[in-house]
């Protein structure tokens, strides 16, 4: 039983690398296609203005913007307030490019689907994103982010809806999805020296001292927690299944296998001792004639 429990263990880790990486590209699918949809904003774009965008059909409730801005510019003055993001002074792009583009996600309802929080939190406030992209072709799609950071003061994401609330902590998301919590400042600022996507969490167990509004979150945070928990449990039995039905089958294969091998084997004997006894008679039947006509001289 060390082979097949081996092979099991390998076909874990295959689904679980596979199941990180496709919700990876889940993200990144969603970014270019919002990348895509805040370009189509600009119409002869005026350099350091905001244009709201319009998202597809199926994504409405997102909300996306985009600015386009000189690199330089952006590293000597940066911009005083954009949406809920305040860039200070010296933010760097990389690769250099001489404008780049800001755009600005508000994922409202589809926080959660897109950005599941582990269990045992809620999200006080939607998930904002901000990402930089090459401004060289504004009908580019399909567009790498540009690496941006801030090398003085961090940049600051204020969620102005958000009560001060004790225990609740800013999250962020790195452009593959991964999760960092840092410390509210302020009682509902964000710091982040890169770009990401961002939010406010609280402990979903953690008493709150008031309800807090979440008009940007259609069924409410625990609601959706609760729909992901459920969701992935079900993922997770499905996989349990999987993997016992097809443990039985190798079982069960082994078995087929072992019987077939027995029969084959018995199957072999008779047919050899069937042989013995017909065999020996045709070849001397047979090779006696030539070897007659061989060796009479
Ligand atoms: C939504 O629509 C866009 C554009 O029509 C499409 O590219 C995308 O695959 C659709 N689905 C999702 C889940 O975004
Ligand atoms: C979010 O709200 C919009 C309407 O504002 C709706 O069309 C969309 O289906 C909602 N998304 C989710 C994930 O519930
Ligand atoms: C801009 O991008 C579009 C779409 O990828 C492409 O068709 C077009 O040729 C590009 N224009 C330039 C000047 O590179
Ligand atoms: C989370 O952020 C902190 C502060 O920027 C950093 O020191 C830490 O390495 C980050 N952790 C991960 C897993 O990215």
């Amino acid at each position: 039983m060390g082979l097949p429990f081996r092979s099991l263990t390998m076909l874990l880790l295959l689904l679980l690398i596979w199941w990180s990486t496709s919700e990876a590209q889940t993200l990144r699918a969603l970014d270019a296609i919002l990348q895509d949809y805040a370009y189509r904003a600009f119409h002869r774009p005026r350099t350091g203005r905001p244009y709201d965008g319009v998202p597809p059909a199926n994504l409405s409730g997102i909300q996306i913007s985009a600015l386009r801005l000189r690199s330089g510019s952006l590293f000597t003055r940066g911009v005083r307030q954009y949406k809920q993001f305040s860039i200070p002074v010296g933010v760097i792009g990389t690769p250099y490019v001489e404008r780049l583009v800001l755009v600005y996600q508000n994922l409202g309802n589809w926080s959660t689907t897109y950005y599941p929080l582990p269990p045992g939190y809620m999200y006080l406030a939607p998930v904002l994103g901000l990402l930089a992209y090459d401004a060289s072709n504004l009908s580019a799609t399909n567009l790498e982010e540009l690496d941006i950071y801030a090398s003085e003061d961090p940049i600051s994401i204020e969620f102005t809806q958000v009560q001060p609330v004790r225990d609740a902590r800013c999250v962020w998301f790195d452009l593959d999805g991964r999760i960092n919590f840092t410390k509210v400042v302020s009682g509902n600022k964000c710091l982040t020296y890169e770009q990401g996507h961002f939010s406010i969490v609280v402990e979903s167990t953690a008493p709150s001292p008031a309800p807090v509004p979440q008009p940007h979150q259609g069924g409410g945070g625990k609601g959706w927690i609760i729909g992901g928990s459920v969701l992935g449990g079900v993922a997770l039995l499905v996989l349990l299944a999987l993997l016992i039905l097809w443990v039985w089958r190798f079982n069960k294969r082994k078995k087929v296998h072992k019987m077939e091998k027995a029969a084959d084997a018995g199957e072999a004997l008779h047919m050899t001792a069937v042989g013995n006894t017909k065999a020996p008679a045709a070849t001397t039947t047979r090779t006696q004639p030539s070897l007659e006509t061989e060796y009479v001289p």
